[in-house]
């Protein structure tokens, strides 16, 4: 039963808890973080998991886990219909990934982050843990200047004309996988360049929205439906163009889509089919990368860098935190 609360939810969403989720991801990335390097990948993410589902408890929300560590059977936190929150305050959806790059914390690599986004209930894609194919690019260009099923070599060759830049100006970012060997070689043939990562891609999709700094103008390949939905959350906030579609290659995988919704398993996702009402998505660093920096443990002070995003305004803050007596608190 929700209780009286006296400023109305929407203002809640769209300001108080903008800062509110900054402290989620901060914990769950400081969980993850000590235990970077240890070649642990379940035992880092289930710590991030565990620091952010109590993160969450603590927020003035009803909340509901939309994209999370799996479905209920699977998984036993965070799992997809798991509610959230002090069951006081707003109607909210909730994607979580706490630890996006499980891989690259476990090996000490550059660019894991944990991450969520919060939307109005019933606003963000439900979607089954599967692949999904992605295109994505930044801000100011036409609608549909790049489509998920027109070739890379085209769409490389539709943002260069639209960018009024030569197919060699272009950068396109990839998850350096054998199956995008075909893409990655299309790209090439354009005289395009190849940014290959080896993990992340909703960081990778946000480098799209700022070419300038990020070197990235498009990111083109098929990663975690997931991170599809964060990373739209992102773009929601930031600006810019990405469409998707769920690989739903067995019955098995038809019917978990069917079954939160997804009626047309071919169906291509534009940003406001995975966000379509107001978000906030938060993403801290648990190892530095070209988004982030990672968390540093000095002495009696932990340090933490996040970015939070806020759609209604567009808003972007990057907030460093330096945290104090975590421990004694037993915080993190
Ligand atoms: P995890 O943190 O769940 O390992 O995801 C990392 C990631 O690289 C995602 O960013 C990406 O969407 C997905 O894995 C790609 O899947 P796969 O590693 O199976 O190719």
């Amino acid at each position: 039963m929700s209780t009286h609360i006296s400023v109305p939810p929407q203002m809640l969403l769209e300001r108080i808890l903008t800062l509110e989720i900054v402290r989620v991801t901060e914990r769950a990335a400081v969980s993850a973080a000590r235990l970077r390097g240890h070649g642990k990948e379940k035992e880092a993410d289930q710590a991030a998991v565990d620091a952010m589902r109590r993160e969450l408890n603590k927020l003035p929300i009803e909340g509901t886990v939309v994209i999370g560590e799996g479905e209920r059977d699977e998984a036993p936190m965070l799992f997809i219909g798991e509610k959230v929150g002090m069951n006081a305050g707003p109607q909210v959806d909730i994607a979580v990934d706490p630890l996006e790059g499980t891989t690259l914390c476990a090996k000490n690599m550059p660019g894991a982050i944990a991450t969520m986004a919060m939307a109005d209930g019933g606003t963000l894609l439900h979607a089954p843990d599967v692949y999904m194919q992605k295109i994505a690019v930044g801000p100011g260009y036409a609608k549909g200047v790049v489509e998920l099923d027109a070739s890379p070599a085209d769409n490389v060759r539709r943002l260069a004309k639209a960018k009024g830049v030569d197919a060699a100006a272009i950068t396109v970012l990839v998850l350096d996988r054998p199956r995008h060997a075909d893409i990655i070689a299309a790209i090439r043939g354009t005289g395009a360049a190849v940014r290959l990562i080896t993990d992340g891609d909703v960081a990778g999709v946000i480098h799209c929205a700022d070419p300038d700094n990020t070197g990235v103008d498009m990111y083109i390949g098929t990663g975690g439906a997931p991170e599809g939905v964060l990373a739209a959350a992102a773009l929601r906030c930031i600006g810019g163009q990405m469409q998707c579609r769920l690989i739903l290659d067995s019955e098995e995988k038809r019917e978990r889509a069917h079954k939160m919704g997804v009626l047309d398993p071919r169906m291509i996702y534009g940003i406001e089919d995975m966000a379509k009402g107001d978000c906030l998505f938060a993403a801290t660093g648990v190892t530095t990368g070209s988004l982030l920096s990672g968390v540093k443990f000095r002495n009696g002070v932990i340090e933490t860098e996040t970015v939070v995003m806020r759609s209604v305004t567009g808003t972007v803050r990057y907030i460093k935190a330096e945290h104090r007596q975590l421990e004694k608190f037993h915080l993190d």
